[in-house]
């Protein structure tokens, strides 16, 4: 792209501020701002900006609760069977797994990419080896390796793939750890619906919501490297819930016995505050009411029998058949703003730390798919044995917690009791 209609550009688009972060750089950050101006779809960040006006208002729809199988209802026969189908799946080498990783373990104060974090235990274990641990576990049960793919982003990629070389793999087959790959990014805007410029003098632009894991993994060859191999289920779970059991048979056993082609696990959600999106139908297809997204009201409503009405916690841990992933790896999910904090050098070259949220992120999430799919099958699952979500510092759903939660679970399993 020439000066000149970079120049044209920003101007069409109201964003001439970034020329004067362009005049202020160096050579080199001088192409990057311009191949970054190239890479913005404008249209696309007028609207997104159009986006963060709107409220999210769900009353033009039918929202109602969802079906579901509750793990805890199924009788002896139901369970082996399922388990024995989800056992086959993995001797046959039919299972892979995707950890969604990438966030950063800001929340926790903690510099680096979360899957690095130490959440404290004795061994010091770092989340993505606790998550490995399953893997390894499957590995000597069954003899088989599942292949992992981890989702990075462009903020974390080079240092995950460093942690892991400098862990050796956790010890893992290094060519089961198949691919680190990135997810996309898009620029955030301040309240005005401009460009913010970053504190290295670039446009500011953050990671686009794990929704984007569908053409990541089509775009940078997961779905291909997949395909070769034979997989057929590929669980997909998140980075900070060191219970993701992501190879539990009992529950890729539900999902193939039962012809689901998408599977969710859930747990009842405990209590109605509780930072977890749920389930329920919307005009007649799954889908997940974000919790930012859900009213007081919804949140509070209670069935006779004194149950949340939306109480089936989304706790992302997911189930898609490769056919599933063929389908939707073109889709756009549509995208949700978040009010965020963002530091930023003003017009006159000063960094600005602002005390209250001043910009917006968007980010598409991966259970905007569900909507896509004629249905999805939904086993409740147990939260002590598949929820320790480590998500804050101190206080609920923080590293004391999830603490507690592994603990006790290593306990019961070791006691035989799960
Ligand atoms: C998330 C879910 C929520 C669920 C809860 C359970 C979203 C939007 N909401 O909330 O429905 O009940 O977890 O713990 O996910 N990640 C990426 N790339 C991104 C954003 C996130 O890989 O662009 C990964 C994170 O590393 C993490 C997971 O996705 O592993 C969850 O993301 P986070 O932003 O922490 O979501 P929550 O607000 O906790």
């Amino acid at each position: 792209m020439e000066e000149d209609s970079f120049k044209e550009i920003l101007k069409k688009y109201n964003q001439e501020h970034v020329l004067v972060a362009y005049e202020r750089a160096d050579e080199e950050k001088k192409k990057e701002i311009i191949n970054q101006v190239k890479r913005i779809d404008f249209e696309q960040m007028k609207d997104l900006y159009d986006l963060t006006k709107k409220e999210i208002k769900f009353e033009n729809s039918i929202i109602e609760p969802i079906q579901y199988l509750d793990s805890l209802k199924l009788t002896d026969e139901e369970k082996r069977k399922y388990i024995e189908k989800g056992e086959e799946i993995i001797k046959n080498e039919k299972l892979a797994v995707i950890t969604m990783a990438g966030g950063q373990g800001t929340r926790l104060g903690h510099n680096g990419p979360k899957g690095t974090y130490d959440m404290g235990l004795e061994s010091h274990k770092s989340l993505f080896e606790l998550l490995v641990d399953d893997l390894k576990e499957t590995k000597q049960k069954y003899g088989v390796a599942v292949p992992w793919y981890i989702m990075t982003s462009k903020e974390n990629n080079s240092d995950t793939e460093k942690f892991f070389k400098e862990h050796n793999y956790f010890d893992y087959p290094k060519d089961s750890i198949r691919m680190f790959f990135k997810q996309g990014e898009l620029p955030m805007l301040d309240e005005d619906g401009k460009l913010i410029i970053d504190e290295t003098g670039k446009i500011k632009e953050a990671a686009d919501g794990h929704g984007g894991i569908f053409g990541a993994i089509f775009k940078n060859g997961v779905l291909d490297d997949m395909k070769n191999k034979g997989i057929e289920w590929i669980f997909v779970g998140a980075v900070d819930n060191p219970l993701a059991r992501m190879t539990d048979p009992l529950f890729i056993g539900f999902a193939a016995v039962n012809n689901y082609y998408t599977a969710s696990k859930t747990i009842a959600k405990a209590y109605p505050e509780e930072k977890v999106g749920v389930f329920c139908k919307k005009d007649g297809k799954p889908y997940v009411i974000e919790y930012t997204e859900l009213s007081k009201e919804q949140a509070n409503q209670r069935n006779s029998d004194g149950e949340l009405t939306y109480g089936e916690a989304h706790v992302l841990l997911n189930l898609f058949h490769i056919s599933t992933l063929e389908k939707i790896k073109e889709v756009k999910l549509p995208y949700h703003c978040a009010h965020k904090k963002a530091n930023y050098i003003d017009i006159d070259g000063n960094v600005i730390k602002p005390e209250k949220p001043n910009a917006y992120k968007f980010e598409a999430f991966i259970f905007d798919a569900f909507a896509l799919l004629p249905e999805i099958g939904i086993l409740k699952g147990v939260r002590e044995n598949d929820f320790a979500p480590i998500k804050n510092a101190e206080g609920n759903d923080s590293p004391e917690t999830a603490r507690r939660l592994y603990i006790d679970f290593q306990n019961r399993k070791r006691d035989g009791v799960i």
